[in-house]
């Protein structure tokens, strides 16, 4: 069974396509779902439609035909993005349309698999914006961080088309080069970074970063660990700053602390990406990093949570205190231990070992969310329970919302919802 997780109030924005190809059509319409529905025009109506978030339109041989419907289109809908298909590339016409306002073009077929990257992307660019930042933070250890950082940031390699880097700041001794199977390599690490900053240009920068089999760049921690004495949270700053410049999205395996280091990752960050067992001490140590991020003044936006090892049998009482973190995108990752053992073991990354698991295609929901806001979360499968502890955890649960309660956490009262309303 698979299900779909309500992702807040968020709601799908709309899209218009034109054009006759009916295979391009539904190839675009899956490739969008997850963002936009589509709706199929022939010709550009008299009255503009409300809501229109995006107008693709495409290009075969006709390009005057093209241009027409592009002036006409934004004649009554002043700034609405267009962007045109190209079946067939026609240097003339892409510069009369990009003169008249076209806002980008997509190859066919080969970007219509990365469609919404490519819109994203651009859309960022165009609002002087740079590469996306997400982080992967827990209080708590084991909770799985680097298994899915290493993982979704091979599934955001792909969508990036080969634009993304994997920086490891679990201080002292980071696993990412473990989980890539890298660590007999000789891997470019931050010192190495930092020596180079000054001099970077483009084409260095790619060449100067370890890239595993799959694309996926890697900036992992120094093996002389007398090295990281000289990092502070100014210089990490600088270096996510300057990654961001030429990677489409930078993924931080961050430390369980909270750290200088650790909070100027955080302040870097699109996505606070908080990974939680369905546990007792996870689901706190989840609750006082909300708290301290709120205290921060971190966009709640940029919360994003992820229960990892998620079983059907977790129950309404995860549910419920899940709902009480009030973090809008939240996302369930199965408890596959075969599957993470056995990548790990064979060296390689989920995608490459279970292509057709739940958990590969969960974490690929995940990449296309913190890329580009994707909706599609969730596929969550049936599985024999494993529910101990639900007992402990309502009692912590009652306590959290016991004004008084002593409980160290600091939580709102406001923040969750009553005892009464789970018990
Ligand atoms: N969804 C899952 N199902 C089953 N096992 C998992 C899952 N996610 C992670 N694991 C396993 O849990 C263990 C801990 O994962 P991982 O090393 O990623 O945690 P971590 O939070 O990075 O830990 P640390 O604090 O040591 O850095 C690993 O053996 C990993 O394979
Ligand atoms: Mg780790």
């Amino acid at each position: 069974m698979s299900q779909v997780l309500p992702t807040g109030s968020i709601a799908l924005k709309q899209a218009l396509y034109f054009g006759g190809d009916e295979d391009l059509k539904e190839a675009v319409r899956v490739a969008i779902m997850s963002k936009y529905s589509l709706e199929s025009m022939q010709e550009v109506p008299h009255i503009w439609p409300d809501d229109i978030s995006l107008v693709l339109i495409e290009f075969n041989q006709n390009g005057d035909a093209v241009l027409e419907q592009v002036n006409q289109i934004l004649t009554l809908a002043k700034g609405v993005p267009i962007y045109v298909l190209l079946k067939h590339k026609d240097a003339d016409f892409i510069i009369e349309a990009n003169h008249q306002g076209v806002q980008g073009f997509i190859e066919c077929p080969n970007e219509v698999f990365t469609i919404l990257s490519i819109l994203h992307m651009q859309d960022r660019r165009r609002q002087g914006k740079n590469g996306n930042v997400s982080s992967f933070f827990s209080l708590k250890g084991g909770v799985g961080r680097t298994a899915l950082a290493t993982n979704i940031a091979s599934h955001l390699t792909e969508l990036t088309e080969g634009r993304t880097v994997l920086v490891d700041l679990n201080m002292p001794l980071g696993d990412t080069a473990l989980y890539l199977n890298m660590e007999g390599q000789r891997l470019y690490s931050l010192t190495d970074f930092i020596y180079n900053l000054n001099r970077f240009d483009e084409n260095l920068i790619y060449k100067s970063l370890s890239r595993h089999e799959s694309g996926l760049y890697l900036l992992s921690l120094p093996t002389e660990v007398s090295e990281l004495d000289n990092l502070n949270g100014e210089l990490i700053k600088t270096i996510i700053q300057a990654l961001r410049r030429y990677y489409d999205h930078v993924v931080i395996d961050c430390a369980s602390d909270l750290s200088d280091l650790t909070l100027s990752c955080l302040d870097e960050s699109d996505n606070i990406v908080l990974v939680a067992e369905p546990s007792l001490s996870s689901l706190r140590a989840v609750n006082t990093a909300i708290q301290i991020t709120q205290k921060l003044g971190y966009l709640r936006e940029s919360l994003k949570l992820v229960v990892n090892r998620s079983t059907s049998h977790d129950d309404e009482m995860l549910d419920e205190v899940v709902d009480a973190f009030k973090v809008d995108t939240v996302a369930r990752v199965a408890n596959d231990y075969l599957g993470f053992n056995n990548s790990l073991k064979e060296g390689l990354l989920l995608k490459q070992f279970k292509p057709q698991s739940v958990v590969n295609q969960q974490l690929n929901n995940i990449a296309n969310m913190l890329h580009n806001g994707s909706l599609r979360l969730d596929v969550v499968p049936e599985s024999p329970s494993k529910a101990g502890g639900q007992n402990l955890l309502k009692t912590w649960f009652k306590k959290l919302n016991r004004p008084g309660s002593g409980s160290k956490s600091d939580v709102k009262p406001g923040n969750l919802k009553t005892a009464e309303a789970v018990s």
